[in-house]
């Protein structure tokens, strides 16, 4: 029978808009999936969307339909990113499948025959923003501390899951099992976590304050939702209580890959749970680190979520996938930011992998009219150096993906690392490089020692298809196009004929595989370097947030710095338009330069100003996102606005024409280089336009819902 392997990542929030954080475990899942497919695994891949709750039960009234229409529609922006991003998947489940909600069904009546679920009566601090209930302990300045949104006292009865029982188990199951929870360090969290007493979960609503949910098949008044839901789907998706059994033998899972967030309903909820329906635990629960933007928190009221489409766009997927494996250590934090990104494509990617294939290939077209030529020299050390290293690649490669935990037998040690495992091949592909300037092949054909440069040639193209197929379940497309490009599939007739065939690491397994006489294609690039003119997109984006000119060349020169500071200038001024800074001084109208007379009010405007005046100002769609009176002021509002490149302060003096939360979620407009002032000891930062008195009724400059956050108006 065929080794098995079962890897899952958390069913995504289906309305939350996908981005690269959801991007990053599926891919990271998908490498694995490949990875042991290609080891003559048999591999079942589950991601899939979460959609019961009160978020998705509300957004959906918003929009005046059914919550399961609201799904239907919101399920597909993840399934055409996965596609788009050659996610290769054995099964998607959503959570209202009528076969899952069954099995969650079937569960929970077990359980509840077991005496293992309660009802019970519970107060406490309930959070809509992440459905859950907080210790008064817990809360941050007595609002939800992960997501700083209001939280509500409710006394209700509930259904609880008597998690408490099986504590004792799951502290003895993890000593029993160092590597049962990974990284080390998310291990420790929990075995901490574990030292306080465990309470009961709450598995239950009234339908009463939520229908969106599954029925209890015990109770017709109460649903359940998210948690106990959402977890059995790593069960539900291979037929668990299903009569036929045959894919419930995936069972249990090699890897559950989760974000640190949900570490601890993974590792004590989803255990417990399986405790007591007498299912075994999973191998290992694999917890990553997040993910920040440009040294912020993702977050969809900052507006700077990468939208992982505008990045595939740009930069193909492929390139997409290796960034985000190979830039952190998987485990730890990260940083996304565009110069990252760029600069690891230009030197890992075009440079390393892109020069290798290049000369190579230029080199066999020259001397050997593009076919692949039969070696006819006796190895040399250098060509045991480079056959070596392609061979020692694979246990490397098989650490860092899992292999030792994959083996039953096996003690297991730390298992997942994808960015080591990319700089393996990297240290290889280099070494490619270095054979190549070593042995000189330009230099042989000069000399005519055709025999050498044949046995040179052929080694660099076989090293290369042996890179290739190391990087298959990395980068799908690329190393498919590198087998293409040496000769071994001239078409792409049978796409999956040829990664099951051309891209199985048994071809591996021997140096030689690639043979002699095959036509190489000559004319395709395989990682373009990144320029300017091909982001254009993205850097306009990037380069918005500079203030000043210098500061946009600086942005500019830090992503590309093979550029001189001149042609930097060039590129800004095209992207971002001439009009953008001021690069002479303009000197101010003499009215303007005065002291303004606060009781006389404003100067009155200039009969005219030229552009460059004008343009001066920058004018900025913002979005409201808090406003709170100011403590002891009829007139002031403290607002939170959005403008695209950043959040800040305004207070602005409309307290008496507004309530602060009718301005909550407005669109307005904002002078955003206003000079900061205090105003009752705040600072506030810009000024955002209105019309009429300060005492009178205001009207707000309003755009509509739909403008772009940090729109400059020009
Ligand atoms: N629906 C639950 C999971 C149920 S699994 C039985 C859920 N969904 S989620 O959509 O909010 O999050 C899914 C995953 O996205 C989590 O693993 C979370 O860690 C991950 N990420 C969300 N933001 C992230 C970053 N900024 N960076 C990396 N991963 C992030 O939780």
């Amino acid at each position: 029978m065929k080794e098995t392997f079962y890897v899952t990542t958390p069913i995504y929030y289906v309305n939350d808009i996908p981005h690269i954080g959801h991007a990053y475990t599926t891919i990271a899942a998908d490498v694995l999936a490949r990875y042991h497919r290609a080891r003559g695994r048999e591999v079942y891949f589950l991601t899939g969307t979460d959609e019961h709750g009160q978020k998705v039960e509300r957004a959906a009234q918003e929009r005046g339909i059914s919550p399961k229409d609201h799904c239907d529609e919101l399920v597909t922006r993840f399934q055409q990113l996965w596609e788009k991003l050659d996610i290769k998947l054995s099964y998607f489940i959503r959570t209202t499948d009528p076969e899952h909600e069954l099995v969650v069904q079937k569960a929970m009546q077990m359980l509840h025959d077991q005496d293992l679920i309660k009802k019970k009566t519970y107060q406490g601090w309930y959070s809509t923003s992440s459905e859950r209930f907080w210790m008064e302990k817990d809360l941050k300045d007595g609002k939800d501390p992960e997501t700083g949104l209001p939280v509500e006292w409710i006394s209700e009865t509930n259904y609880f899951f008597l998690m408490s029982r099986y504590q004792q188990k799951l502290k003895d199951h993890l000593h029993e099992n160092p590597h049962f929870i990974r990284p080390k360090s998310r291990y420790n969290e929990i075995l901490g976590f574990l030292d306080r007493e465990l309470d009961d979960l709450c598995i239950s609503r009234p339908k009463s304050r939520l229908a969106w949910g599954i029925e209890l098949p015990f109770d017709h008044e109460y649903v359940t939702y998210v948690w106990f839901d959402a977890l059995l789907n790593y069960l539900s998706a291979i037929g668990y209580l299903k009569e036929d059994q045959s894919l419930f033998t995936y069972w249990p899972a090699n890897f559950h890959l989760i974000g640190k967030d949900i570490l601890t309903t993974h590792s004590v909820y989803w255990i417990t749970m399986l405790f007591a329906l007498n299912v075994p635990p999973p191998q290992c629960i694999f917890a990553h680190g997040w993910w920040t933007i440009e040294g912020r928190k993702m977050s969809k009221s900052l507006k700077n979520v990468v939208d992982p489409h505008l990045l595939i766009d740009s930069y193909g997927a492929d390139a997409v996938r290796y960034f985000l494996l190979r830039e952190v250590p998987f485990g730890n934090d990260g940083d996304f930011s565009h110069a990252a990104f760029i600069g690891r494509v230009n030197a890992d990617l075009a440079n390393d992998l892109g020069n290798a294939l290049n000369r190579s290939v230029a080199l066999t077209g020259r001397n050997f009219d593009g076919l692949v030529p039969t070696p006819r020299t006796e190895e040399d050390d250098q060509d045991r150096l480079l056959k070596n290293h392609a061979a020692g690649l694979l246990t490397q490669i098989g650490l860092n993906l899992g292999e030792t935990i994959y083996t039953p037998e096996s003690p297991g040690k730390e298992s997942l690392n994808f960015s080591v495992a990319l700089e393996n091949i990297w240290s290889f592909i280099r070494f490619i490089n270095k054979y190549i300037d070593t042995q000189a092949p330009w230099q042989l054909a000069k000399e005519g020692n055709k025999d050498r440069l044949a046995t040179v040639l052929y080694n660099c193209l076989e090293a290369l298809r042996v890179a290739a197929v190391y990087l298959a379940p990395f980068m799908p497309n690329k190393a498919l196009q590198i087998i293409r490009i040496l000769g071994l599939s001239p078409t792409f007739a049978d796409q999956q004929q040829i990664i099951a065939s051309e891209l199985q690491f048994d071809t591996i397994k021997s140096w030689g595989h690639l043979p002699p006489g095959s036509k190489l294609i000559s004319d395709e690039i395989l990682f373009p370097r990144v320029e300017p003119e091909m982001v254009q997109n993205i850097l306009s984006q990037i380069l918005a947030i500079a203030e000043n000119e210098e500061m946009a060349v600086n942005i500019f020169r830090e992503i590309f710095p093979r550029y001189k500071i001149t042609k930097a200038q060039t590129w800004v001024r095209k992207i971002l338009g001439t009009d953008s800074f001021l690069t002479t001084p303009t000197p101010t109208p003499e009215k303007s330069r005065s002291k303004p007379d606060k009781k006389a009010g404003p100067p009155a405007p200039d009969s005219e100003v030229d552009y460059n005046t004008f343009a001066r100002l920058d004018l900025r769609v913002a979005e409201v996102l808090e406003a709170e009176r100011v403590k002891n002021s009829e007139k002031l509002i403290r607002l939170k606005v959005d403008i695209g490149s950043e959040t800040r302060q305004i207070v602005a003096g409309i307290g008496k024409s507004f309530a602060p939360t009718d301005l909550i979620s407005k669109k307005i407009v904002i002078v955003a280089n206003l000079k900061p002032v205090k105003l009752m000891g705040l600072k506030s930062k810009g000024m955002l336009l209105a019309a009429g008195d300060e005492d009178d009724d205001v009207q707000l400059c309003l755009v509509s819902k739909n403008t772009k956050t940090g729109l400059r108006i020009k």
